[in-house]
């Protein structure tokens, strides 16, 4: 079986379990929760200057270092999108957070609590929180990853400078 096939058919097996897990998550009273656990690379400075952002905005932070294949497995695992995938990949409340996403963003997440697997920043924006000055900031946007699997701008963040 050729690797891509192999690949897709696996997301495809994550997403299924994904929606059972998702629809009673769905379906509770609105909590949220601050406690989010990070992967990421031993090697990478600007997932902690990402943590370290987070903990200033309130959140309970938990790390755990993985280095390259093992890191990309959990992205797999966790139903990240291949052409989503950040540096590091955080779990809150069921869902995925991958890359530089910014701390309001995981905040309205938990406390809307959509029917999706998680927010994904991919790459690695400039002026993306850990990733340099917000006022020297390229426009980025926070996609949204539907439990489908369709991803959809939650969040646009203009050039810095620009009216949004
Ligand atoms: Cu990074
Ligand atoms: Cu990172």
């Amino acid at each position: 079986m050729n690797e891509n096939v192999r690949l897709r058919r696996r997301q495809l097996l994550i997403l299924a379990s994904s929606c059972i897990v998702a629809v009673p998550l769905a379906g509770l009273a609105k909590t949220t929760t601050n406690d989010i656990h990070v992967v990421k690379n031993p090697q990478c400075g600007c997932c902690s200057a990402w943590i370290k952002i987070l903990e200033a905005k309130g959140f309970s932070v938990t790390a755990e270092d993985r280095s390259g294949s093992l890191l990309t497995e959990f992205k797999i695992d966790s139903g990240i999108p291949s052409d989503l995938m950040s540096c590091h990949t955080a779990k809150i409340g069921g869902y995925f957070i991958e890359g530089h996403v910014p701390a309001k963003d995981i905040k309205r997440l938990v406390s809307e609590l959509p029917d999706a697997l998680g927010l994904a920043v991919p790459a690695m924006p400039y002026g993306s929180p850990g990733m340099g000055p917000e006022d020297e900031r390229e426009a980025y946007d926070v996609l949204i990853v539907r439990s489908d699997g369709t991803t959809e701008v939650f969040q646009h963040y203009p050039k810095a400078g620009i009216q949004a």
